[in-house]
């Protein structure tokens, strides 16, 4: 059969609520037009993120109910410790209440002012959390990526080259090396296992470790094995396996591909780092066999991280991605090619080409979705990543996106036929579209919370 079915039935149905566009304008203007301050009753189909969105199992519900909520030693505790050696081989286990508390403990061990921490591209709160104690986030990625049309199975990975230049002229400043799998930041692009490899072996030779940002390491262990030569017949848990063995540590937000709606950890093999994480982790997130989880998330990680490496599962999740893709890029909408594992981003530079950075396309874009069909994406471009140069002008971000992530086994084909539809009519009328201007922003992560007008 070529039809590729979602590979779960329904038991439990929670309703979503229809509105008119009426309703929708009055919403997105009351929200100073950021979808971040949209009620989410208001939203029809909420694409805003894949991060603790997805719809839990039956068995990960059953296991909810054996949760064992004593404060120290917890059954839930021993199986959560398990699945997680089990899938990554790391020996010291640290629970944290999502990823970015993961980092948090891990920079504040490794990292100083004045040393510099490289990855194929940081996520945001990735490079928040290294900036706060003084070191530098450097974004590496490889030349293929800086073509967004241009597809190419692994643009993920790192320039290894450049890699090799910071660890030859800045070695001794670099604390540790990362890998984001998938690239976040970069598309939810894969990368290789031999990029992944080579990344190990320089690290080595350099003796600084080597971390794994592993938030979607099942999705990028299902690319390798359609996409890498050698790895068609290995099982996903053993290509996982093969990922981990060549790093030190990882840093895992279980609201990806943990299956589960909170939840995280950070792994390591080093016993010293490993105590000295468990001391601050005492401090903010809890005793080292919970980390700021009840037991019964415990369990639904346990039981999801496996099920992220289940073979259909991971069929389904790239085709289902990909049909959402290909099917406005071929009515000629543009998009990050090719599609990414957990998202589609549509370059709204050219989408909107009429509308100049500084007047945020993917605001325009974001609203527009929005408004014609309820459907929230998000900005990653000027609002997100603009910066000031040195005469206190904004600064346009490198490229202007809005990301459509796609919340694990929540939506069925319909509703992404329903979001095709909507994106091909909102671009039918492109030319009508206007820009905005910033009323009202923050400090900082300004997206989050900045206010716009319609100009
Ligand atoms: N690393 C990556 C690559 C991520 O995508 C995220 C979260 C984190 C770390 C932080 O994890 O949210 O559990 O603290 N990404 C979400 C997103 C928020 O929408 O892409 P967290």
């Amino acid at each position: 059969m070529r039809t590729i079915i979602e590979p779960f039935r329904i038991k439990s149905v929670e309703p979503i609520r229809m509105t008119t566009p009426a309703e929708r304008a009055g919403a997105i203007e009351a929200a100073g037009y950021n979808v971040f301050l949209l009620p989410a009753r208001d939203v029809l189909i909420d694409l805003l993120t894949d991060s603790g969105t997805g719809a839990m199992s039956a068995q990960q519900w059953a296991g909810m109910m054996q949760g064992d909520e004593s404060y120290a030693g917890s059954d839930s505790w021993y199986r959560f410790e398990q699945a997680v050696k089990d899938i990554f081989g790391f020996a010291h286990v640290i629970p944290t209440h999502q990823g970015r508390a993961a980092e948090r403990i891990l920079f504040s061990v490794m990292c100083k002012a004045g040393q510099v921490v490289p990855n194929n591209a940081h996520f945001d709160t990735t490079r928040a959390n290294i900036e706060f104690t003084g070191a530098q986030a450097l974004d590496l990625p490889c030349e293929e990526a800086r073509e967004l049309a241009q597809s190419h199975p692994f643009k993920g990975n790192i320039d290894l080259a450049a890699l090799e230049r910071v660890l030859e002229t800045r070695g001794g400043q670099v604390p540790l090396a990362m890998m984001t799998v998938t690239n976040n930041a970069g598309g939810g692009q894969p990368v290789s296992m031999a990029n992944i490899r080579a990344v190990s072996q320089l690290c080595r030779a350099h003796q600084v470790p080597f971390y794994i940002d592993a938030c979607r390491f099942a999705e990028n262990a299902y690319f390798v094995q359609q996409r890498e030569a050698g790895y068609r017949d290995k099982s996903l848990i053993d290509i996982a396996r093969e990922m981990f063995s060549y790093a030190d540590g990882c840093t895992m937000s279980a609201k990806k591909d943990g299956m589960a709606n909170i939840g995280g950890f950070l792994a390591t093999n080093d016993a010293l780092l490993a105590a000295q994480q468990r001391d601050l982790l005492i401090l903010t997130e809890g005793f080292p066999t919970y980390g700021g989880l009840a037991g019964r998330d415990l369990e639904a990680i346990a039981v999801g991280l496996h099920e992220a490496l289940q073979q259909d599962y991971q069929n389904y999740r790239a085709v289902s991605t990909a049909y959402l893709g290909n099917n406005i890029a071929q009515a000629g909408v543009p998009i990050m090619q090719p599609p990414g594992g957990h998202a589609i981003y549509i370059d709204a530079a050219k989408f909107y080409p009429h509308i100049s950075p500084l007047e945020f396309p993917g605001i325009a874009l974001t609203v527009d979705l929005y408004r014609h069909a309820g459907i929230r994406a998000v900005e990653v471009g000027s609002v997100m990543f603009g910066a000031k140069d040195a005469a206190g002008n904004p600064t346009a971000a490198r490229n202007e996106l809005v990301r459509l992530a796609v919340p694990r086994r929540v939506y069925t084909q319909s509703h992404i036929d329903y979001v095709v539809e909507a994106i091909v009519e909102v671009f039918a009328q492109r030319g009508a579209a206007r820009g905005y201007r910033i009323t009202e922003q923050p400090a900082f992560l300004r997206h989050f919370s900045a206010r716009f007008a319609p100009l």
